[in-house]
């Protein structure tokens, strides 16, 4: 009895220290942005404005950037109701990031020079257009690349040589569940988010040992004006595909990016559904910590298997409405 009463004990105690060591040693603590200067494209509409309430909230200096000068303009409205001080800079430019490089570069030194270095970036700004690869114009394929990939390289590609220079600086990346494998319909769209991701993981390399840390935002299917947007160009296969995972809130989202960002978190993912892609698809991502890497070790082999049937589960989707469409051509044809 007292021989297990000592076991009992003892593995209490390294319990214990491993808490202890977990909560006052390798937990990452948040970095601060009250008063430092945060610019977040797409900050007009969806999980970017969502992102720039937060920023305010924590005392940050804001900058939103997107295109259209009403919606901007509603969003400083609605970001002026969460000021913490007078003295909080808060607002908007109207600019193109999937433009010019050199008008980009002016936007953002410009801003630099009202509201102080930019600390943070939070490359927000994208879009979805949806549709079985013939399908999709090459119009539109230039459009998605030039504002989700040349977007956010333009932005990051000003800013990141500086953060350098200053030894800190945070960069969020914003692709999707898209980059982690290929769906039914999201043919050019993935292809924007995965060169995004395939971004994000070389400038984690390249700048963490200069202070700067990289995030790269993974969202799933997310209730925004987006969102609504990029519902009307799906085929029924890709609704299907993805419809299964449900829809989060912008607030939520825009939340945990905020916070994998001020603790340096390389990967952020919501949901159970959103890790196990994530884990499945990007086996080489640099996800921190020892027994996050454990955990995936010994789990990445048997979820292999879920993989395999998602895969069969999803043909068989494909499969079942291609016998529809081939049935509606008959009865059109009689
Ligand atoms: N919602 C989802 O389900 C979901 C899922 C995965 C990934 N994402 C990604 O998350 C990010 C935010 O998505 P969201 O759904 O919140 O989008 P959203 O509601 O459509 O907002 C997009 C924002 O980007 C701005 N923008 C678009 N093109 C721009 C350009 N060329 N230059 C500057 N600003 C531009 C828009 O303003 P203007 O049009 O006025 O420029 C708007 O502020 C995107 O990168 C999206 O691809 C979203």
């Amino acid at each position: 009895m007292e021989f297990s009463w000592d076991i009992i004990v003892s593995l209490g105690l390294v319990v214990l220290a491993h808490s202890i060591v977990y909560v006052f040693v390798m937990k990452k603590r948040a970095k601060s942005i009250d008063g430092r200067h945060v610019v977040v494209t797409g900050g007009s509409s969806g999980i970017g404005v969502c992102l720039a309430m937060e920023c305010v909230t924590k005392g940050a200096h804001v900058t939103i950037i997107a295109r259209d000068e009403k919606r901007l303009k509603a969003a400083v409205d609605q970001l002026e109701l969460v000021r913490q001080r007078a003295d909080q800079k808060i607002q908007y430019r109207s600019l193109d990031i999937g433009g010019d490089y050199e008008e980009v570069a002016r936007v953002l030194a410009e801003t630099e020079e009202t509201v102080g270095p930019i600390y943070a970036l939070l490359n927000c700004a994208g879009m979805a257009i949806c549709g079985v690869f013939e399908e999709v114009s090459v119009r539109d394929v230039h459009k998605l690349m030039n504002v989700n990939f040349f977007g956010s390289y333009n932005c990051t590609r000003h800013v990141l040589p500086k953060m350098k220079r200053a030894r800190e600086g945070i960069i969020v990346i914003t692709s999707s569940q898209a980059a982690m494998f290929g769906i039914y319909g999201y043919g050019p769209y993935a292809a924007s988010k995965y060169a995004l991701r395939a971004m994000a993981e070389t400038i984690a390399m390249e700048s963490r040992e200069h202070g700067v840390s990289v995030t790269l935002a993974l969202p799933c299917d997310t209730n925004t004006p987006g969102f609504e947007e990029e519902e009307k160009s799906k085929p029924r296969e890709t609704k299907i595909i993805s419809g299964g995972g449900g829809l989060l809130k912008p607030e939520d989202m825009a939340k945990a990016i905020l916070q994998d960002a001020l603790k340096g978190n390389f990967i952020s993912t919501v949901g159970a559904e959103s890790w196990l892609i994530t884990m499945l698809g990007g086996g080489l991502l640099p996800w921190d910590g020892f027994f996050t890497n454990l955990l995936h070790a010994l789990v990445i082999g048997p979820l292999r298997l879920v993989g395999y049937g998602l895969h069969k589960y999803f043909n068989s989707i494909i499969r079942k409405c291609a016998k529809e469409d081939r049935a509606g051509d008959k009865v059109e044809s009689k």
